[in-house]
């Protein structure tokens, strides 16, 4: 569509960005022709099935080369080393009203964090990396933490032994994990951790882009990441599931849904038109682990309703979909599964927070203008009241 904007230059107005290249970066790459995902130059699948944990993926984000043994075990402890929160900030978590979504508690004491680190102050490059570090591994202790304080339990200190995966699920139920869990939560942060410039990325690049502090940044990406088009959809994809009560329903469910032109949560996405190469994996997990914790019937309706919305509307599942089942499966409550995408999205909005800092240009669009010019300025005193303003009396 061609239009003009108020300079009279000739532009294209591309509604949501779509297809804008806003950035040049080599953290990740979305193939959405190809339906695939690449991390530092690395295959999503290989990563999937190969990598040993989610902090190697991390480690590959933020420095571009998979760790060797050496280097990958001193960098786990470094990280879970730096999960403590100080106790201002769990005392503030305690007095935030229990009915918060815990996405806005997280945004609220990622930005409270800012004020209690040791480098607050100092927007170095070594000093934001050092910072995002602390959020990387300060994140997951948050969610943790607050999990525990509205079921009125202890909160548990990170295990410097166990890695991250194992020590999120320990500090949330106060068990070391079986190991089919600690991989499933392994394969559901190293899936989430970068995804080209999504939106939630693009608002902490665009923060960042003003030179202001990582917190800064991180907290713009959390208020976008809460959104149900975007990370907020797995959330809305359980509660989907749970209004379904057998396989038998899911027809008569998603059709209405579709005949009122509603949106199915977990499909869809902006860039891949095919399959979402991550979903495939979570599809996997969710089966497996549904069977193993005798909820078969979740993973069936999660199923039929894939294939009903493939046939019918021609979309496939996005990440968001399998993990809503197999977040469920690891005994997390809905209200917190985006809060768990954001304790593994958030190696990404560092790695490219840094990325714009290192080659920072304002991020700054334009609009095109669609209202009046040199509209006569009435001074207020004899601006009358239109009549169709209603007498107040
Ligand atoms: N259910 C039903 N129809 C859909 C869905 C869906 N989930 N997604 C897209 N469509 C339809 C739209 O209604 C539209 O149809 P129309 O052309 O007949 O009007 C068409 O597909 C194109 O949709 P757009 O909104 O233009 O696609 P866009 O690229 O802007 O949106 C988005 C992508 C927001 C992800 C969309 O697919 C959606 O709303 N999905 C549901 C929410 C969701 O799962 N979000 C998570 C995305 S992944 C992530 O952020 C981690």
């Amino acid at each position: 569509m061609k239009k003009f904007n108020s300079n009279n230059h000739e532009v294209n107005i591309l509604r949501g960005l779509d297809g804008v290249v806003a950035a040049e970066t080599d953290i990740s790459f979305v193939d959405g022709v190809h339906a695939d995902l690449y991390y530092k130059g690395y295959n999503i699948h290989d990563i999937a099935d190969h990598t040993t944990s989610y902090v190697e993926v991390v480690y590959l984000l933020l420095n571009g080369e998979l760790p060797t043994r050496k280097q990958l075990k001193e960098f786990r402890v470094k990280v879970v080393a730096e999960m403590r929160i100080p106790t201002q900030v769990i005392k503030m978590m305690e007095i935030i009203p229990p009915s918060s979504h815990p996405m806005d508690v997280l945004r609220t004491t990622v930005s409270a964090l800012s004020q209690f680190d040791s480098d607050s102050g100092d927007n170095s490059q070594k000093a934001s990396r050092r910072k995002g570090i602390r959020l990387i591994a300060q994140i997951p202790a948050l969610v943790a933490s607050l999990y525990r304080i509205r079921r009125k339990e202890n909160i548990l200190s990170p295990d410097p032994h166990l890695n991250m995966a194992k020590n999120i699920l320990y500090m949330f139920h106060g068990n070391v994990p079986e190991e089919t869990h600690s991989r499933a939560m392994d394969l559901l942060l190293l899936l989430h951790a970068d995804h080209g410039l999504n939106a939630s990325t693009f608002s902490a690049r665009v923060t960042a882009s003003t030179q202001a502090d990582i917190h800064a940044a991180v907290s713009s990406a959390l208020g976008t990441l809460k959104g149900p088009l975007h990370g907020g959809a797995n959330e809305r994809v359980m509660k989907m599931l749970m209004e379904i009560n057998n396989v038998e329903e899911v027809d008569e469910y998603i059709n209405s849904m579709l005949a009122q032109g509603q949106r199915i949560m977990g499909f869809g996405h902006r860039v891949y038109k095919n399959e979402d190469p991550r979903a495939k994996h979570l599809r996997k997990v969710s089966e497996e682990l549904c069977g193993l914790s005798g909820n078969r019937k979740l993973y069936q309706i999660s199923h039929k309703i894939e294939n009903i919305v493939l046939k019918k509307k021609g979309i496939y599942p996005n990440v968001d979909f399998y993990s809503a089942t197999v977040q469920h499966a690891l005994g997390i409550p809905k209200e917190f599964y985006t809060a768990i995408f954001a304790s593994s999205r958030i190696s990404g909005w560092v790695a490219h927070i840094l990325d714009q800092y290192s080659n920072n240009r304002l991020i700054r669009p334009t609009s095109k203008y669609t209202g009046e010019y040199n509209k006569k300025f009435v001074p207020i005193a004899r601006r009358k009241t239109p009549d169709t303003t209603p007498v107040q009396r």
